[in-house]
């Protein structure tokens, strides 16, 4: 288990072990990968991120997974594992979130992105993710650091 700050002060709880906080999280996170490229979104307020959200009524978290990536990359995975789980202590609650790893295999355009202006394909994350203001608060989470670890990328 990793405990650590976010870029809000929040208390976050990460582990790679299978779903510690919750079998029922409300929240995903898919850490994507697309023709060798990390493939983002980028949020119109939060900036760069990688594609995710809440986990709707009478859906599994791996059907968010799916229904995330399309919506705000238009984005068909090919392959998706799971990877951990967080736990933030928010100021107004707290929210807990499945991390998965997910191999695109198709993007296509769509009319509607969202919340968001659609996919996004980088080489590289930045090594100064942390203070890059392109890239949302999300990014910022040592939640990225470990995992991109873990992944050997
Ligand atoms: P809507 O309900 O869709 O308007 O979004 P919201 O931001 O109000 O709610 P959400 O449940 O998505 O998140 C609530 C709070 O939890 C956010 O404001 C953040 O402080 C925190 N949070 C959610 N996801 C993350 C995350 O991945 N990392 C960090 N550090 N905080 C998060």
């Amino acid at each position: 288990m990793f405990t650590f700050r976010d870029f809000y002060q929040n208390e976050i709880r990460f582990s790679f072990s299978d779903r510690p906080f919750s079998n029922n999280p409300k929240h995903v996170w898919v850490i994507c990968r697309f023709e060798e490229k990390w493939l983002l979104t980028k949020h119109k307020d939060r900036g760069l991120e990688f594609p995710g959200g809440k986990v709707e009524e009478g859906e599994s978290p791996e059907d968010a997974a799916h229904r995330e990536v399309m919506e705000e990359t238009g984005g068909t995975i090919k392959e998706i594992n799971y990877l951990g789980q967080y736990h933030v202590a928010g100021k107004a609650g707290h929210v807990i979130k499945n991390v998965y790893y997910a191999e695109v295999e198709s993007l296509e355009v769509q009319d509607t992105y969202y919340e968001t202006e659609g996919p996004v394909l980088l080489e590289t994350i930045p090594n100064n993710v942390k203070y890059n203001n392109k890239f949302s608060f999300i990014m910022k989470d040592d939640v990225l650091t470990y995992c991109l670890e873990k992944l050997n990328k």
